[in-house]
């Protein structure tokens, strides 16, 4: 019987990780396909002491950091990205996933107040809801095809994110008129497919702002064709706010960003 208890016990202590981590893999694959899910945009800057901290110190401080992401990885997806050296706005970003704003809260919250969050300056935050599209199902069959083609961003993509705020006008426009936009929208972008991942959050009531835009590419070149050609569909004349600002970085795991930040 004792031997039968203590088989079940190293069963646990080998399956029970594995089966949080299962689950772990799931839920962040759910918050981040499913429509109904919350993406917030968290920017910080690392504080002036940060530097001053010897390397041994900067380990204890990133240790930390880990610690905070592991705790609350079952309710939220977060990812990391390194701004520093591209960005003038901020060093870190997280995107952080949630079913409820308030398991982001909770997160935020969590890094601030661990000790490698003590170093981090808030730079701004920005939140929006993933929808079901509001357009897509009113176009050609061809074009819905076509907008399934599988997005390649490569192998050590970048990642830029673009506020959007479009005019009162637009919003007054019928739905019909909205759509035909957005098919002449669709079809200047689609060539881009291939090579630029792409994700909209709807931040209307939830942010001074109606969309955030966000995108991997490894081919910045192709993101900038992509841009301009945007900047000449009907659309395009009803934004009033682009950017500003427009945040790039580079996509980086949580133990690269330790490790970068380390040094
Ligand atoms: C790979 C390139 C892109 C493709 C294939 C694409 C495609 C689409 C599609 C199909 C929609 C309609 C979604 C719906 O039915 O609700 C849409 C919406 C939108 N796209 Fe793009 N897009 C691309 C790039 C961009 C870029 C570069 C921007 C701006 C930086 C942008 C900004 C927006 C915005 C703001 C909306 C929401 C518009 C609204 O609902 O009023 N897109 N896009």
């Amino acid at each position: 019987m004792r031997s039968f208890v203590a088989a079940l016990i190293l069963v646990g202590l080998i399956v029970g990780p594995w089966l949080s981590d299962t689950r772990a893999a799931s839920d962040r694959e759910k918050l981040l396909t499913e429509p109904g899910v919350y993406g917030t945009f968290a920017l910080f800057a690392l504080n002036e002491e940060w530097a001053k901290q010897d390397p041994a110190m900067r380990i204890v401080r990133l240790t930390s950091l880990k610690g905070v992401v592991e705790q609350h990885r079952e309710h939220v997806a977060i990812d990391v990205y390194l701004l520093r050296g591209l960005s003038d706005h901020a060093d870190l970003l997280f995107r952080i996933h949630a079913a409820e704003l308030r398991q982001t809260q909770e997160f935020l919250l969590d890094l601030k107040s661990s000790q490698f969050g003590r170093h981090l300056k808030t730079v701004g935050v920005m939140h929006g809801l993933t929808k079901t599209p509001n357009y897509v199902p009113g176009f050609s069959e061809q074009m819905k095809a076509d907008l399934k083609a599988v997005s390649e961003p490569g192998q050590h993509p970048y990642a830029i994110i673009i506020p959007i705020r479009k005019s009162a006008e637009w919003w007054g426009l019928d739905q019909e008129k909205r759509a035909a936009m957005m098919q002449e929208h669709t079809a200047v972008t689609l060539p881009y497919l291939k090579t630029v991942k792409r994700k909209l959050y709807h931040s209307s009531g939830l942010d001074d702002l109606d969309f955030i835009t966000y995108f991997e590419t490894s081919k910045l070149e192709d993101f900038h064709r992509l841009v301009l050609s945007l900047e000449n569909v009907q659309e395009f004349r009803y934004t009033r706010r682009f950017g500003n600002p427009t945040i790039l970085g580079t996509m980086k795991s949580l133990d690269e960003i330790v490790e970068l930040l380390a040094q």
